[in-house]
């Protein structure tokens, strides 16, 4: 049995802007902080608040330098093996929650209705990581029982400006979120996991409406899709390199939830057709 997470000694103090919280969102470095953060000021600040370049990780993380290898379909069968998997989407949902704030900072100069939006986007997120929490303790693991990496906080900072944020974040690894969630609702039932399905499932249909915000979004700002590129060479173009969209597609499409989320039958075609 591994050590209970490390409780905070201190009392985290109350941050006074909306970008002071996501600043102290980020570096808060337990478990328990991140799963509940004190209440959100409601206006933004006039100082300028430098985005940290890695979120906090303290004792109760254990951080791995290798992901998890992926999943068979008959690995589902074991308990242990679904627990490390709500696991690992607990971490994505952490990372997603980190780097909304993140950028938050990161472009503060973007327009406030949008920033404000990213602003919801992060408070779903923290409620999707309770959704897991809870599932995890009902079956005697918790939050940093298993190894976690921050592959999304690899590749994310590298977003030059908003509308590659939204492209790699919102339309990339959410939209392929649609396709995983979906799947995996589906695979975890076939192992007798109602639960685990159902929470799957939940996640997936919740997720429909940040994809769609991102889209709205990233068709109002983008450069390209204002010359009138193709929303998908618009949203390939706007990936930071080497990411493409290979990585950001799940086998299969969910097109029924892709299509809910506004994007196109064009775009999803072209997705799953797309090789690099
Ligand atoms: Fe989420
Ligand atoms: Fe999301």
């Amino acid at each position: 049995m591994d050590p209970e997470p490390t409780t905070l000694t201190r009392p985290t103090p109350q941050s006074s802007t909306i970008e002071r919280w996501a600043r102290d969102y980020i570096l808060a470095d337990s478990w328990e902080a991140k799963l509940a953060p004190p209440p959100v000021p409601s206006g933004f600040g006039d100082e300028t608040i430098e985005p940290p370049a890695r979120p906090g990780r303290g004792a109760s993380f254990a951080v791995a330098s290798h992901g998890e290898k992926s999943t068979g379909k008959s690995a589902l069968k074991s308990a242990e093996r679904r627990a490390r998997l709500v696991h690992t989407f607990l971490h994505h949902e952490l990372q997603a929650a980190e780097l909304m704030a993140w950028a938050i900072l990161r472009f503060a100069d973007a327009p406030p209705a949008l920033r404000r939006g990213i602003l919801g986007v992060l408070g779903d997120e923290v409620r999707h990581m309770n959704l897991y929490a809870g599932y995890l303790r009902a079956r005697g693991y918790r939050p940093g029982s298993f190894p976690v990496r921050d592959w999304f906080w690899e590749r994310l900072p590298a977003c030059p400006d908003v509308v590659s944020f939204l492209a790699t974040m919102g339309l990339g690894l959410e939209g392929a979120n649609l396709d995983h969630a979906s799947r995996f609702a589906e695979r975890f039932r076939e192992a007798g996991d109602e639960e685990g399905g159902a929470l799957e499932e939940l996640i997936a249909r919740e997720e429909v409406s940040h994809v769609r915000f991102a889209l709205t979004w990233f068709a109002r700002l983008s450069p390209r899709v204002a010359r009138g590129e193709p929303l998908f060479d618009a949203w390939r173009a706007s990936l930071p390199p080497p990411l493409s969209p290979i990585l950001m597609r799940g086998e299969p499409l969910s097109r029924a939830l892709r299509e809910r989320a506004g994007l196109d039958a064009a775009f999803v075609d072209a997705l799953a057709r797309y090789k690099p």
